[in-house]
């Protein structure tokens, strides 16, 4: 574990750029530091390995002062990705991963095995090996800088804005594929960012840091949305934080409907139990369950049901996997009010009313009030109560 402990830097222009810092950074999870522009985060970034000395305060790695480690070996054990990669232009990308294992001395072969082994390991084509940075689109040479930096398979990732030069759509599959190689590998991570977002998104404990580096909460990201420590947290989480934290509540809780569902073969019959089961709209699917679209039962004729002439159903949510967030976008989204529930293959497995995912809302906030009763009672901070699921 990284310990930070009343850790302060002050340039010799006499700036404090970190003021008392104190952070418990756990193993093999992410942790992301996050505030305002000048608040702090890359000097505390760098003073972990050493490349700023604090002027105060220790910095333990596994209970070890990091002073007392030769510098080189603190680093060695520390990858370190920056914002736009920072990569070698006049090298190949194969020869930029392979860089610090040709550093250890590992010999040629073995570190451009390890190099190609990284690029698949990153999402990035082999085919790209050969070519050199500026080839490559900014998302491409972002993941080499993450392959770079786990080349020597260090236990530590420090992450400066690694995501923030790419566009949207990019930096969302940067993030996901952080998330999968962290599920994979298991580093520790220290992440850096001023978008909250992305914060909130990848931390399994977030540091907010207001200027003047100090540090206005740290926890983990559902309680910062839930209970954000002063006017500054809350000022920083943004006007929308109520349907974000929907993101940490499970549609576990919700029980989709089966009786508005009809196949398009369906027989007049069958159209007519569901309809007088379930009105004011059907879910059609086709033959192997896969959601059509809406329409009202009296809508319907048998035989002649066409996937052009019914309501678009939106996008669906995959049930209990998906968070109470994706199902009430669903729902949001749909024409009809009601949000369409699939399993992961894609087959409709129910459908959602906007009334019961409020109840489900209702429910969820009821159980964290519980909980967070019974924690007062108990052991303060005994972590978070709410999982994280796909947003
Ligand atoms: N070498 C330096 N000498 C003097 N002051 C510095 C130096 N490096 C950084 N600072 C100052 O220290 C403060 C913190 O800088 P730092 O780069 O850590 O902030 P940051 O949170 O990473 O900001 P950003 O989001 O803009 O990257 C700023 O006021 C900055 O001007
Ligand atoms: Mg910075």
């Amino acid at each position: 574990m990284i310990r930070i402990d009343s850790v302060t830097k002050r340039y010799p222009d006499g700036t404090v750029a970190v003021d008392r810092l104190s952070l418990e950074i756990p193993d093999r999870s992410i942790t992301v530091l996050v505030g305002p522009s000048g608040c702090g985060k890359t000097t505390t970034l760098r003073m972990i390995n050493r490349m700023v000395e604090p002027s105060e305060g220790t910095i333990l790695i596994d209970g070890v002062d990091s002073r007392q480690q030769p510098v080189n070996t603190l680093r060695r054990s520390m990858g370190y990705v920056i914002q736009n990669a920072g990569l070698f232009q006049h090298r190949t990308i194969l020869d930029n991963i392979a860089t610090v294992p040709r550093m250890l001395g590992w010999g040629k072969d073995k570190s451009r095995a390890r190099a190609r082994e990284l690029m698949e390991r990153v999402g990035l084509d082999g085919t790209l090996a050969k070519r050199y940075p500026y080839q490559l689109s900014g998302g491409q040479q972002q993941r080499v800088g993450v392959a770079r930096a786990l080349a020597a398979d260090p236990p530590v990732l420090l992450m400066d804005e690694p995501f923030s030069a790419v566009d949207p759509v990019v930096r969302k599959g940067l993030q996901d594929e952080l998330l999968r190689i962290q599920g994979e590998l298991g580093k520790t991570i220290v992440f850096v960012t001023h978008d909250i977002d992305e914060a909130v998104k990848l931390g399994t404990m977030v540091a907010v840091m207001r200027t003047g580096g100090r540090l206005a909460q740290f926890a983990p990201p559902a309680e910062l949305l839930s209970r954000p420590a002063d006017a500054f947290v809350e000022d920083f989480l943004g006007a929308d934080r109520g349907i974000r934290r929907l993101s940490f509540f499970p549609s576990t809780g919700l029980q989709p409907l089966t009786t508005p569902i009809v196949t398009v073969d369906a027989t007049a019959e069958q159209i007519a139990a569901a309809g007088a089961a379930s009105a004011p709209y059907l879910l059609v699917t086709d033959a192997d369950g896969k959601p059509l679209g809406w329409s009202e039962p009296q809508n319907l004729t048998a035989g002649e049901i066409t996937a052009d002439r019914l309501l678009p159903y939106g996008r669906p949510f995959v049930a209990a996997t998906d968070s109470l967030r994706a199902a009430l976008d669903c729902a949001v989204l749909s024409p009809t009010g009601w949000a369409v529930a699939v399993d992961a293959s894609g087959r409709a497995t129910g459908v959602v009313s906007q009334q019961s995912i409020g109840e489900a809302i209702r429910g969820a906030h009821a159980e964290i009030a519980a909980d967070e009763a019974r924690d007062a009672d108990a052991e303060p901070d005994e972590g978070d109560k709410v999982h994280k699921v796909a947003p």
